[in-house]
């Protein structure tokens, strides 16, 4: 969780200021700028010593810290590099360091030179109060021994600042956090039950979203026989989520946002190998974030219609659970050979995928999953996989993801990659050719799903977890993914 949970903003100058901390920023080969000047006159030079004896030159991420008075107790300087370099991206990781640096200065609250981090743009500001408060991100639910040091709780921006544009980077912030904590609890807290509840939790206190839980009983019946097969080996109950979001005209058709919920992955039968299983808990990376996304959209309320879909099971191994090659019958009808137990993330979406496109026909559909490994041979930790059939919509979500920085890239699904599953007995099965273009194999799996609806698969298994930079990324754990991405992929719609 966050706790800096609380910005707010003054009209007044620097010199009438009081606070524990104030933080400015300064670009390369730039002085301080007139109101600076009058602080530092206030504080008989301190600043202009400090910067003098450092030889400080705005280089990016280079901290001052000074002393100051009683009002203004400390000033601390913070290098923004070139003022042509600098982007939304950089005051983004700009602002999570101040909070970090607050943190360590052990003060509950703090100031903000607003406009000396050209937080004056709205798209400024949200950003660097998105960075704000992903800095005050930890999680420590677990820890028995609780920190007692003060942490950054409460910043005051001051300046010509749209509080507006604030209040949404904070709202997008504590969204992605919620998404983080989802995804860090262990498996045996977060069963698809909680995922469940919370969903229900959100939508139920507002008028505009209506929750829908399946259970993985009613499976088999409703005929997603792909889901279901995956299901059978855990003793934890399984469950659809469907939350509607009324928030658009009742004409226009809805975006469907899938997620998926594998709040742990052993394989099945066909079995992980120990090493590094304990992350396979994240494999509900891709719920979180259609979670997190929820969250964001029951404060911001944004002009659209959106559907919210989550396939959530445990993957098992055990006397019940499906075999290598089982048969199994989507929901869509297509019969499909299961010949590894481990690719369970697209039979579990096959299922979810058909079920909103049918029963939803909705505008565009954004799937979220941590689906392959091969997503890491090709692409790292710095970005997500995409794929799709629609030209125009992936356009939407990378031009989504230039605004936000969360790094995509596209990956084909031309037809010569679909005859790798074609099923031996039944029409398709649930992989590739072993170690060929796995993360291809399984975007052209759940494309069979979608029929011609516009559509992006967004492998996250890469994303969800593992990066540290920019800063804004935590230290451990999981990073949120594509929260920010697919809100604003939203809100260009809108
Ligand atoms: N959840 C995993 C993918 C994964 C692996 C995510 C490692 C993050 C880190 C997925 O269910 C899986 O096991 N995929 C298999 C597919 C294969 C059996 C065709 C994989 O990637 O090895
Ligand atoms: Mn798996
Ligand atoms: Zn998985």
């Amino acid at each position: 969780m966050v706790s800096l949970t609380d910005i707010k903003t003054t009209k007044k100058t620097l010199t009438n200021l009081e606070t524990e901390v104030l933080f400015i920023g300064i670009h390369k080969g730039k002085q301080l700028n007139s109101t600076e000047k009058a602080l530092d006159n206030v504080l008989g030079g301190s600043l202009s010593r400090v910067i003098d004896v450092e030889k400080f030159n705005g280089k990016e991420k280079k901290e001052l810290l000074c002393y100051g008075n009683d009002e203004i107790k400390r000033v601390v300087i913070i290098g923004l590099g070139e003022s042509k370099k600098y982007s939304t991206d950089v005051a983004r990781s700009i602002g999570s360091n101040i909070t970090r640096y607050a943190n360590l200065l052990m003060v509950s609250n703090f100031s903000v030179a607003g406009e000396s981090f050209g937080l004056k743009k709205n798209n400024y500001a949200q950003a660097f109060a998105e960075g704000l408060t992903l800095g005050s991100y930890e999680f420590n639910n677990y820890k028995t021994k609780k920190e007692e040091d003060p942490k950054a709780e409460f910043v005051l921006v001051s300046g010509n600042i749209n509080k507006k544009s604030l209040d949404k980077g904070l709202i997008i912030g504590l969204s992605v956090a919620f998404a983080r904590d989802l995804s860090n609890h262990p498996a045996n807290i977060l069963t698809p039950s909680y995922l469940a509840k919370e969903s229900k939790q959100i939508a139920d206190a507002h008028p505009a979203m209506e929750c829908t839980v399946f259970d993985g009983k009613e499976f088999k019946k409703m005929g997603m026989g792909a889901f279901h097969g995956v299901a059978m080996g855990a003793t934890e109950p399984a469950k659809m989520i469907i939350v509607e979001y009324n928030g658009g005209a009742k004409s226009q058709k809805p975006v469907a946002l899938v997620g998926k919920g594998l709040t742990f992955d052993s394989g099945g039968i066909s079995l992980k190998p120990p090493p590094k299983m304990d992350e396979m808990k994240f494999d509900m990376c891709g719920s979180a974030t259609v979670m997190g996304v929820l969250r964001a959209v029951s404060e911001l309320k944004p002009k659209i219609n959106i559907i919210f879909a989550i396939g959530s099971t445990e993957n098992m191994p055990g006397s019940n659970a499906q075999r290598p090659g089982d048969i199994v019958t989507a929901y869509n009808g297509k019969t499909i050979e299961v010949l590894n137990t481990d690719a369970e993330g697209r039979l579990v979406l096959a299922d979810v995928l058909a079920y909103v496109n049918k029963n939803y026909e909705p505008e565009a559909i954004i799937d979220f999953a941590t689906l392959t490994g091969a997503v890491l041979v090709a692409l790292g930790n710095r970005a997500s996989g995409v794929m799709g059939n629609n030209d125009k919509l992936m356009k939407e979500v990378k031009k989504a993801s230039e605004t936000t920085g969360e790094k995509v890239w596209e990956l084909p699904l031309w037809k010569e990659y679909c005859s790798s599953i074609k099923g031996k007995y039944a029409d398709i099965q649930n992989m590739g050719e072993a170690r060929l273009a796995g993360t291809i194999s399984a975007g052209v799996f759940l494309k069979e799903f979608v029929d011609d609806t516009p559509w992006v698969h967004m492998d996250i298994a890469g994303t969800a977890w593992g990066p540290k930079e920019p800063s804004y990324q935590p230290k451990v754990g999981a990073t949120g993914v594509a929260v920010r991405l697919v809100y604003q992929f939203l809100e260009n719609r809108k």
